[in-house]
């Protein structure tokens, strides 16, 4: 029955009269945020609400997005991704706006919207609608992070996340020139369709050189810039972990020393101790003797 009367209204559209205009620039929504799809219509008496019938359409598919007619809307036929999100407004109807608002936008929305009106005439236009989400802060990573000589090759990475649509990257040297051999990037989308950008950049490390990465949406524009520095404390050698190795080493052999220190005292102290005792021991017997002399003494 709709389809039959669409089809019908397309069929009059070459006899149309009514002048319906949209946005020709695309409009552009911010992914989970609302999008207002202006739509106005010419005309010349007062409407009456219930003479009043409003179609908005997917122009490729024809699936219904939000439809209006005999005073109020009509929203089974509306195509399932849409529930809830759509909404004209009724006090503009009368005025000659037909607009669409349209709720919590997510990157499948993106495409081709026409709006149909029909009083006694008809009219349509077609707009199109893109999706816009910012990027994270990028973030430069190095590999490997430590270990670093002049001539290595180091990788590295920047990583954005959340956003649409893909984003161009730059890699700069320190003087701001644009690298750009060894770059690789890609761009991997999640189930809402928003992408991680990862590009990686290959060089041959120079000592005090800076890179650094700029993130440009083409929706948004300049996005965000982040670099990093290789100093001279990055690279050298010895590292860090040789230096605490050979520390460790140095203690030990110190403290294996004191110990052999301590240990030959103590076994010159029993030695001592030993012959004390057999002194001692021997004195002991002497005196034993005495005293077992004693009592034929006295
Ligand atoms: C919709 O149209 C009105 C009136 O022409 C205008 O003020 C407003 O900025 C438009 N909004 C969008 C999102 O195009
Ligand atoms: C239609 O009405 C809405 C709500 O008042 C308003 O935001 C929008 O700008 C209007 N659009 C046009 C084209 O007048
Ligand atoms: C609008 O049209 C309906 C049906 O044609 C009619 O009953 C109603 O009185 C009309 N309203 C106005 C304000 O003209
Ligand atoms: C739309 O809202 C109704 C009522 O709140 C709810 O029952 C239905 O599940 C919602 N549909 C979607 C697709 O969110
Ligand atoms: C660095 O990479 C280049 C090209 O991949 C290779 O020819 C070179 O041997 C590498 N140098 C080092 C120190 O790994
Ligand atoms: C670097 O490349 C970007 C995009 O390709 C360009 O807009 C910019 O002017 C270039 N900058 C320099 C210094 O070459
Ligand atoms: C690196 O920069 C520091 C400080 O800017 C400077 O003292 C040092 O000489 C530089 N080293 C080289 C190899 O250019």
């Amino acid at each position: 029955m709709l389809s039959l009367l669409l089809s019908a209204m397309l069929a009059m559209q070459a006899m149309a009269v009514m002048e319906v205009t949209v946005p020709e620039q695309p409009v552009v929504a911010l992914h989970g945020r609302d999008a207002l799809l202006n739509c106005s219509f010419s005309h010349a008496n007062p409407i009456n609400l219930s003479d009043l019938s409003i179609f908005w359409q997917l122009t490729d598919t024809k699936r219904s997005v939000h439809s209006f007619w005999g005073g109020q809307d009509q929203l089974v036929d509306q195509a399932e991704s849409f529930a809830n999100r759509t909404s004209v407004f009724h006090s503009q109807l009368g005025l000659g706006n037909a607009s669409l608002l349209l709720s919590r936008v997510a990157v499948a929305d993106e495409g081709s919207y026409t709006c149909f009106v029909r009083v006694q005439d008809y009219g349509s236009a077609a707009l199109l609608l893109q999706v816009a989400a910012p990027y994270s802060k990028p973030v430069v990573t190095l590999t490997p992070e430590s270990n670093l000589r002049p001539g290595d090759n180091v990788t590295l990475t920047c990583v954005a996340y959340g956003g649409y649509p893909q984003a161009g990257v730059i890699w700069q040297d320190g003087s701001g020139r644009n690298l750009t051999d060894n770059i690789a990037t890609s761009p991997v989308a999640n189930e809402e369709g928003l992408f991680t950008m990862t590009s990686t950049l290959t060089v041959v490390l120079e000592p005090n050189s800076t890179y650094s990465c700029r993130l440009i949406n083409p929706l948004l524009g300049d996005e965000g810039y982040a670099f990093v520095t290789i100093t001279g404390q990055n690279i050298g050698f010895p590292p860090v972990a040789l230096w605490v190795t050979i520390g460790l080493a140095v203690c030990l052999l110190v403290l294996l020393i004191a110990l052999a220190a301590v240990c030959r005292r103590k076994i010159k102290e029993s030695c001592e101790e030993a012959r004390r005792e057999a002194e001692e021991a021997k004195e002991l017997e002497e005196g034993e003797s005495k005293t077992a002399m004693t009592p034929l003494k006295s």
